[in-house]
């Protein structure tokens, strides 16, 4: 780089460089830029680059130059006997030129037709007008004539480029060598004097600092943060949600989930296999009530009405649903009741088929109200408010079926950027031999609603699979590079 910058600080000596003096082909226009910038910001010179377009000659056109165009070549062969040339041996005598010239030289009117034969319709050979443009272009790298130019380029014979040249001058640095620039500015400098003789790097106050390494926080740990915000100014207060392994009973029975349903089959829940089984639950008198609601029917349900299995309901399990921790959160609440609101945001487990959306480990999002007399407005209602919060303004509610809460609805939201209406969540109001079993009173009801999390984070994220944001085919950079999350309209 050093000689590079000697030789340009040369070549302005003798005059300024403007864009034709001094060619520097064949160095990389890159290290030009780079010496000419470092010059520059030594003062040593000014310099602009200018770029202009560049155009070169395909090999056909080459042969056109070399040899006189298809149609000319064509007009001399015609005209070499006094016969004319025959239809059949232009290809002979042109090869594969013979076809287009023949072509081009109809066009203009060089030739006609005579029996099998071409024969001359011009007293005078015509100037070769392609052949004389192709050697402009050759030459100077363009044509004035603008038409002609994209006339050429549509016959591909000539291609477009680019020229960057740079105009130098003398900076108010300029000098014939190049001094060596201090950094630092000791203290011996300033003792001895010696800094008066010395030239100094100036300070770069535009330049990028390093890229610093730091942690990144995953995507869903950014949505999971927004969600907790929404709730804690919603006054709620979150469920400890650190047991991933629960007893049927916890995760199903006191749902009432019945021992035959399918959700419990092995193909759609973990078991544990060491240890297999959970001891009973501490409390004696409940584990007892949620027998007999299944068994019998109590608080006014009939029941499902089989013979409740104690072996199957104490096997253990990786939960299903974050609900599992409701159900303890509200058993708690039992001991003194009264109105609350609860949430969670954690890890469930379902054993379910890998595709684009689904993984068999995933996040549930889930809250619970427990008030006195709430109806199933109040839920729609609350439902509205959380949402919006979200930026998410448009819901719809369908009738579902849960085993735990009744009337139950799956929440759809409206989706601008898919246009269409998605589902979001379930929801519902937990059934009385849900709640009085556990010992709350009768009037004290509790909505109950969950939601994945993943699916928020890939509509945020424009993700369409599941496994860009979760396990081991994650983009480290995506994790490390995305923005800070807002929930807002794309949600909507
Ligand atoms: N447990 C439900 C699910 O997994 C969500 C839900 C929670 C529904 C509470 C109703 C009440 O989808």
């Amino acid at each position: 780089m050093a000689e590079l910058q000697l030789a340009i600080l040369q070549a302005l000596s003798v005059a300024p460089i403007d864009d034709t003096a001094v060619s520097f082909a064949g160095v990389d226009p890159n290290v030009l830029q780079g010496a000419l910038s470092s010059l520059a910001s030594r003062s040593m010179v000014k310099f602009a680059s200018i770029e202009v377009d560049f155009w070169t000659l395909t090999p056909e056109a080459d042969e056109i130059v070399e040899k006189g165009s298809h149609e000319i070549r064509l007009l001399d062969e015609v005209t070499k006997s006094l016969d004319g040339l025959k239809l059949a041996d232009v290809g002979k005598v042109l090869g594969a030129a013979g076809k287009l010239g023949q072509l081009r030289a109809f066009k203009n009117g060089w030739v006609k037709k005579e029996g099998d034969k071409l024969v001359s319709n011009v007293s005078e050979k015509p100037a070769d007008a392609t052949a004389k443009d192709l050697k402009t272009i050759k030459t100077t790298g363009t044509l004035g004539d603008a038409k002609e130019l994209a006339e050429l380029r549509k016959r591909k014979l000539v291609i477009k480029g680019k020229l960057l040249s740079y105009k130098v001058e003398k900076g108010s640095e300029f000098a014939l060598e190049i001094k060596k620039l201090e950094t630092d500015l000791t203290p011996e400098m300033l003792l001895n004097g010696a800094w008066k003789d010395m030239s100094f790097k100036p300070y770069n106050f535009n330049a990028e600092g390093a890229p610093t390494r730091s942690g990144a926080l995953h995507p869903l740990n950014k949505v999971r943060e927004e969600f907790r915000q929404i709730f804690f100014a919603m006054g709620f207060t979150e469920m400890a949600t650190n047991k991933f392994v629960e007893s049927g009973f916890w995760n199903f029975d006191t749902l009432f989930v019945p021992q035959q349903h399918p959700a419990r089959d092995l193909q759609d829940t973990f078991y544990i296999k060491d240890p297999i089984k959970a001891d009973p639950p501490a409390d004696k008198e409940y584990w007892k009530n949620v027998h007999e609601v299944h068994e019998k029917g109590k608080y006014g349900s009939i029941g499902y009405r089989y013979p409740w299995n104690a072996d199957e309901s104490l096997r253990l399990v990786l939960r299903t649903h974050t609900t599992a921790v409701s159900t303890h959160v509200l058993h708690k609440l039992a001991e003194n009741p009264g109105p609350a609101r609860f949430f969670s945001i954690d890890r469930v487990f379902r054993n379910e088929a890998v595709d684009a959306t689904h993984l068999a480990e995933f996040h549930q999002i889930e809250g619970v109200i427990a008030d006195y007399d709430l109806t199933l407005g109040d839920l729609i209602g609350f439902m509205d408010r959380f949402f919006k919060r979200m930026g998410v303004n448009k819901l719809r509610f369908k009738p579902a079926y849960n085993p735990y809460t009744e009337p139950s609805m799956e929440i759809f939201s409206w989706h601008a950027g898919l246009n269409k209406w998605i589902e979001i969540g379930n929801s519902g109001m937990f059934r009385p031999e849900m709640l009085e079993s556990m010992g709350l009173p009768k009037d004290l009801r509790v909505h109950g609603f969950g939601l994945s999390l993943e699916r928020p984070t890939m509509i945020k994220y424009k993700l369409s699979n599941i496994r860009e944001l979760v396990g081991h085919k994650v983009n480290l950079d995506f994790i490390e590079n995305n923005p800070a999350v807002r929930l807002d309209e794309d949600l909507v």
